[in-house]
């Protein structure tokens, strides 16, 4: 890697993250620079510290924008489980997972065989991430392949890091979005030769959830991942109360839900299961020996009643687990990632757990790069890594700039960023150093 003179920075408090402090402690990974400066070039960080000590390091001419002693710039957000397609189900009334789907999902994910529509739907979902300061999404797409090609189209001309998949799904969903084991299997192979490691493009292997697949797709998109290793693997696990029995009966020679997917060679690095609400311990200790990731979705387990994800216990010292934050838009019902982490706090509470604010905005950040496998490229402000940030406006509503006068410090300060905050909390998106969202 050459690296490139730095061409722009910016000043201000900044925030980042060298580790994991659900296993090393606050005090040994949190970074907090009251005075920052984070310089760009390349579209990487070039440099990153103290003012005072890095500006000597910089061109006397280097433009510097002054974020100003209310922001603070963190690495851009992750979002390790979201469905782009589902930007218009958002807030669909009285459902649970199950009739959730075929009330509303399914239907609208009819309409994306159209690409004309996939790609007005990829564009709006893109922007809506970028005003919420998310650079980095791993997305579900629908089963048409085109569905999937519009999103990265898109992404593409943003510049983003980003994963998708197409879905697939042989069985349990209305016809006109089935396709069969084969086609999956080289509809997917096809958008692997595509997109796969296209600039910041990753390709991810998406069978929707065990219901709705045979064991002779499940065992394709294994197939297929063992071809390319270095693909992400996407699904649902243990969601739902009445799902978990559905897959009991689906699958009946599987010790439980988790197995099904282990049996398929589905439990590997890269692995992101979506929920795992409901997982018993020996499922967890799967996921922990297997490296695989849970993404933490919480405005949507409480949205469609799944219930709450135990962090505590996910994170537990003998056997945690890789957990990435996800808004699973659209049984999510935020594409704030503030608000996302205030509804994570809350279902930690359900838990009698505190999740404090460092340990929440590591999840967003860093956190869900590490369920990813992306720590060494995103996730953290440092020398080196992709120039993704997001600079945020820390007294962004009166009520916010009224509580913020009395916090005491900066752990009070983003407590109620989380607890209050959402998209006006988000003060400029970059990608790869480009400045590609401001708020007016
Ligand atoms: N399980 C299978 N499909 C889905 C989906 O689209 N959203 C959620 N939340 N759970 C699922
Ligand atoms: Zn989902």
């Amino acid at each position: 890697m050459t690296v490139q003179p730095p061409t722009h920075a910016l000043r201000g408090p900044a925030l980042t993250y060298t580790g994991d402090p659900f296993a090393e402690g606050l005090e040994a990974t949190m970074v907090y620079e009251s005075d920052a400066i984070v310089a760009m070039g390349g579209g990487r960080i070039t440099h990153f510290g103290p003012y005072e000590k890095v500006r000597p390091l910089l061109p006397p001419d280097l433009p510097i924008r002054n974020c100003g002693r209310d922001a603070l710039i963190s690495a851009g957000f992750l979002d390790t489980h979201v469905h782009f397609p589902q930007a218009a189900v958002i807030a669909s009334f009285g459902t649970q997972l199950l009739d959730w789907l075929e009330t509303y999902t399914f239907p609208a994910e009819g309409k994306f065989a159209d690409k004309d529509h996939a790609h007005a739907a990829a564009k709006i979902f893109l922007r809506e991430s970028l005003r919420n300061g998310i650079t980095t999404s791993c997305v579900y797409g629908t089963v048409f392949p085109q569905s999937v090609d519009a999103l990265f189209e898109e992404a593409e001309r943003l510049g983003m890091r980003m994963a998708a998949g197409k879905v697939m799904m042989d069985r349990n969903a209305p016809s006109f979005l089935l396709d069969t084991a084969q086609s999956s299997y080289d509809d997917s192979k096809a958008l692997i030769k595509r997109w796969h490691g296209r600039g910041r493009l990753m390709y991810a292997i998406t069978p929707r959830f065990a219901p709705t697949s045979t064991d002779e797709q499940l065992a394709a998109a294994g197939a297929l991942w063992r071809e390319h290793p270095d693909c992400y693997m996407q699904t649902h696990v243990s969601e739902n109360l009445d799902e978990i029995e559905w897959v009991r009966d689906l699958f009946p020679a599987r010790k439980n839900y988790t197995d099904v997917y282990a049996h398929a060679g589905l439990c590997r690095p890269r692995a992101i299961f979506g929920h795992g609400v409901h997982l018993n311990e020996d499922e967890m200790g799967c996921m922990h020996g297997a490296g695989s990731a849970i993404a933490h979705c919480p405005t949507s387990n409480a949205f469609i009643g799944s219930g709450a994800f135990n962090i505590a216990r996910a994170k537990r010292a003998d056997r945690p687990l890789r957990v990435g934050l996800g808004t699973d838009i659209g049984g999510g019902t935020s594409f704030s990632i503030m608000t996302t982490l205030g509804e994570a706090y809350k279902a930690a509470m359900v838990h009698k757990h505190r999740l404090s604010a460092g340990h929440a905005l590591y999840l967003a950040t860093r956190g869900s790069a590490q369920a990813m496998y992306l720590e060494d490229k995103v996730g953290s402000v440092a020398p080196g890594m992709e120039a993704d940030i997001v600079v945020l406006d820390m007294k962004s509503t009166p009520l916010i700039a009224y509580r913020m006068d009395l916090a005491k410090d900066i752990h009070e300060a983003l407590f109620i960023q989380m607890t209050l905050g959402d998209d006006r909390a988000v003060q400029a998106t970059y990608v790869a150093g480009v400045l590609q969202y401001e708020k007016a």
